[in-house]
Formats: structure tokens, sequence, C-alpha cells
């Protein structure tokens, strides 16, 4: 327990004694200086203690990169004594005795030491010896990149590679960094770089190597100066081939569209150079070519027919071609306006209201002319009526005795009920077919099928 004691007291005291013994009497503010060639440096030193109260004796001297070493100059407080070669060269600067450097070399390179004793006059014999040492670097800045790349034509993915080089005119440590779309390229199993990054060598190529390249050079004596930027073009591709089409239903590769309808399917797939397209019918055992370019323009009539597609792209540089394969089935979906009504938009609400008006009206007048002529081939057989009040309240004493829709159209209802969005929408509709109690969706068909059966009668044209 003593002996642990009696230790920590020693070494307490002795650190007592030490930061005691060693107050600092002289400071340099920068340790390691990177100076450039031609320009002159001060190894600057702040002295702390003052100066009327000691007496200074010191040399500062410089080892070389080699390892050669010189006293380059000696001093005390009243003379200073410069290595006669460095004359012209340094300037020893007194008070504070910091050394300044007059148009740097490389030579100038290397350790820099201070020694310094210094004597107090009220304590005689008391000497305090300081060391100091700084380090030098000269440099010469470096000037703006050149870079190159080989070859300096576009180059085909996965059959080529690159080479980048980055040089300065000017410049000495020059570190090089490469960047692509400005963004820092690091080593990688494709990406070679040789000792200094002065050149990249890229192999092989790839698609996402594609974009503008730049190299950056920079020293301790500067900042990073840009080469100007170079584009590196790859041709790759077709990937990702897609057929899409905004009109129809999809459901995975099969689209189901309304007959008649006209619709375009767009072919696309990421390539460089753009694609070339081919669109093919692949019916029964034929294949057809259709047409060619990224669109194709559909108008089926065949209903519950599957027929099958084909887009085939090909990209002319690098050979490579990829196809997408789909069925277009034709059956009635209704429009899709449906669905924005449900969806609650207003603005499709109000058109869909008044296309639906529209067709009603037209349908009326042809009813009102069928009716007419009607009147005046069979007179006692085709009652028609036109309502515009809620379905519930009035189909029913409406209904009977028109049951026979072979030669009668039926009796047809327009429903606008405002307000209440189920409800807000207009449409004919055939009596015959209420009682099943056909959806929103149903009500095109069944005008479909009214306007189907028109021709039969005389006033077909007037329908049309
Ligand atoms: C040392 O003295 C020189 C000349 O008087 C002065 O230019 C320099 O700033 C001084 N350095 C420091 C660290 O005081
Ligand atoms: C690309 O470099 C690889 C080695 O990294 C070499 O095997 C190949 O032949 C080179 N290709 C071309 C087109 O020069
Ligand atoms: C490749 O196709 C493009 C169009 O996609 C065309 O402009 C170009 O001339 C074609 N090149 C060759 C070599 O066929
Ligand atoms: C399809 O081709 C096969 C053989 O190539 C042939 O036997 C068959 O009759 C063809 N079918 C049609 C519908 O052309």
């Amino acid at each position: 327990m003593e002996a642990t004691g009696r230790t920590a007291l020693y070494i307490c005291s002795v650190l007592f004694i030490l930061t005691d013994v060693s107050p600092e009497f002289i400071h340099i503010p920068t340790l390691v200086h990177h100076g450039i060639e031609g320009n002159s440096l001060l190894l600057s030193v702040e002295t702390r203690f003052p100066l009327d109260e000691v007496e200074i004796q010191g040399t500062w001297s410089h080892t070389r990169l080699s390892g050669t070493r010189a006293t380059l100059v000696t001093f005390t407080k009243e003379a200073t004594i410069t290595d006669m070669m460095y004359r012209n060269h340094l300037l020893f600067r007194e008070p504070n005795v910091s050394l300044l450097i007059r148009k740097l070399n490389r030579d100038d390179e290397g350790n820099y030491q201070l020694n310094l004793n210094i004597e107090f006059h009220n304590k005689t014999g008391l000497v305090i010896k300081e060391e100091r040492n700084v380090h030098v670097t000269v440099d010469v800045p470096v000037s703006t990149p050149i870079i190159k790349k080989d070859p300096s034509y576009a180059v085909v993915e996965d059959k080529a590679n690159v080479t980048w080089t980055c040089s300065v005119e000017k410049g000495t440590r020059v570190v090089f960094q490469w960047l692509r779309d400005n963004i820092a390229l690091g080593p990688s199993d494709r990406y070679h770089f040789s000792q200094d990054s002065s050149s990249l060598l890229i192999s092989p190529v790839r698609k996402e190597d594609k974009g503008t390249y730049s190299c950056v050079a920079s020293n301790p004596v500067s900042q990073g100066r840009y080469s100007r930027a170079v584009e590196l073009n790859v041709y790759y591709g077709p990937y990702n081939l897609e057929v899409n089409s905004g009109q129809g239903l999809r459901t995975g590769e099969v689209f189901t569209i309304n007959p008649g309808e006209l619709v375009f399917f767009e072919c696309q797939a990421d390539s460089n150079p753009p694609n070339s397209y081919v669109w093919i019918s692949k019916s029964r055992n034929a294949t057809q070519v259709i047409t060619e370019g990224p669109r194709l323009e559909v108008r089926s009539y065949r209903l519950a027919q599957a027929e099958e597609y084909l887009c085939r792209a090909f990209n002319n540089v690098t050979q490579k071609q990829d196809e997408a394969q789909f069925t277009l089935v034709v059956a009635s979906l209704g429009t899709g306006k449906e669905k924005h009504i449900q969806g609650g938009s207003s603005v499709s609400l109000l058109l869909t209201t008044g296309f639906a008006i529209t067709v009603c009206s037209l349908f009326f007048i042809g009813c009102m002319l069928l009716f007419f002529l009607r009147r005046t081939c069979h007179p006692k057989r085709v009652l028609m009526g036109i309502y515009n009040r809620p379905l519930s309240e009035q189909k029913r004493p409406h209904r009977s005795g028109h049951e026979d829709a072979t030669e009668d159209f039926g009796i047809y209802e327009f429903v606008s009920i405002p307000g209440k969005m189920e409800s807000a929408q207009a449409s004919c509709r055939s009596l015959a077919r209420l009682e099943s109690g056909y959806s929103v969706q149903d009500m095109h068909t069944t005008i479909y099928d009214v306007i189907r059966h028109v021709p039969e009668t005389p006033s077909h044209s007037l329908l049309k």
C-alpha cells in the first residue's frame, strides 16, 4: 500500500517538474510548408521570452531529401552569420528568429532545424536548449490537364476496351482523379488505373460506362484543375423490350379491346442507337410483317378471336435483337368512361352524362322516326314510351304488353337523376332487359344490341 502511494506521489512530482521546467519558449505555427517554386517562403517562429532578459545563440540547418546537411545561419542576439552559399537566398529575421527563403527551388525541399540556446540574465548558469523541425516541400502548380480517349470513336458494348489518359504540361507530384458525369470513379474489376491514376483502362466497356468523362489534376499547391469533358458513347441493347397500349384492357400479355375500337400499340426498348422495330402478325402458321416503326395501329371487329402479334426490335450496330409477343382479344368491354364516373371526376362525369344524353337524344329521334314509319306501315303494332323519371317508379306499369322484342325495340327509358353520383348516369335502356337487373356496365352493350337490330327496319339509314 505504502509503496504504491509513494509511486503515485513520485509520478505526480515528475509530471509537475516536467510541465514546470518546459514552458514553451518558442512556437512554430506551421510545421509543414508546401512552397511554390519561385515564390518565397517564411519559416515563421514566435519567441515567448523577453528578449532583453536573455542571451540567445542558435542555428538554422537544412537537411535535403538526399540526406546532405548544411548549417545555413548561426546567430546570437548581436550577430548573424549566414553561410556564404546562401547569402542571397536566405534572410534571417530577428527578433523572432524566423527564416525567409527567397525564390524557392526544388533543392530547398527537406527538413529545416532550429536549435536555440536561451540563457536568462537573472538565473546565471541556466541554459535552455530548444530544437524544432520544419518540413518543406516545393512544387510547381499544375496546368489544366488534357484528356484523351482511345479509341476516339464510339464503341460497342462488351466488344471493346477504352483507355483514357490525362496529362499536364506543368506540375509536380500530380495526383489524378477520374469523373464520369461528375461522379468520382473508383477501382472496380473493369476499371484499371495506372499507378498515378494518369490513365484509366475500361475493359470491357458496358452500357453503364456511357457518359461524360473528365479528369482532375491536383498537387499540394494546386486545388483540383479540371480537364474538359469528353463523351464516351457506347452502343448497346436492345434491353427491356416492352409493348404498351393506352387503350384496351391488359392482363399480362393479353390485350382485350372493344370491337371496332382503334388501338395503338407502342413498342419500346432501351437501345443505343435507337432500334428499328418490326410488327409481325402470327395467324395460324403464317407469320407476316404488318408494319415497321415503334407504333402499331389495330382496328378489329372479329369478336372473341385471339390474334397473336410480335414486336421485334433490332439494333443494327450491336446486331442484337429482342422480341415481345402479345395476344389481342376483341370483346365488349364497355367504354372506359364509366370507370371515370365511379372514380368521381366531375369533369368526366359531365362529359359522360353529356355523351349519354346525346346518344339518348339521337336514339330518341331515331325511335320517333321509327315509330312514325312503323305507325304508317303497321298502325296497330308498336308503342313507344319515353320517360324522364326514376326507374323503380316507372318500369312496372309500362312493361305489360310489350314483351315481344323480336320485331319491336321495346320500351326505352331515359334516366337522369342529378345529385347522387351513382344515379347521375343517363342512359337509354331496353325495358325488356330491366328485369334482369343490368348494371351500369351493361348499358352500352344494350344500346349496341338495339342498334344491331335496326337494319331489319326501314329506318336503318336514319339511325346510322
Ligand atoms: C517575425 O518577424 C518578421 C519580421 O519582423 C515578421 O515579418 C514576421 O511576421 C514575424 N513572425 C512572427 C511569427 O511573429
Ligand atoms: C480488352 O482487354 C482485354 C484484357 O483486359 C483483352 O483480353 C482483350 O483482347 C481486349 N479487347 C480488345 C478489343 O482490345
Ligand atoms: C441503323 O438504323 C438507323 C435507324 O434506326 C439508320 O438510320 C441507320 O442508317 C442504320 N445503320 C445501318 C448501318 O444500317
Ligand atoms: C401448320 O403447319 C403444319 C406443318 O407445318 C401443317 O401440317 C398444318 O396444316 C398447318 N396448319 C395450318 C392451319 O395452316
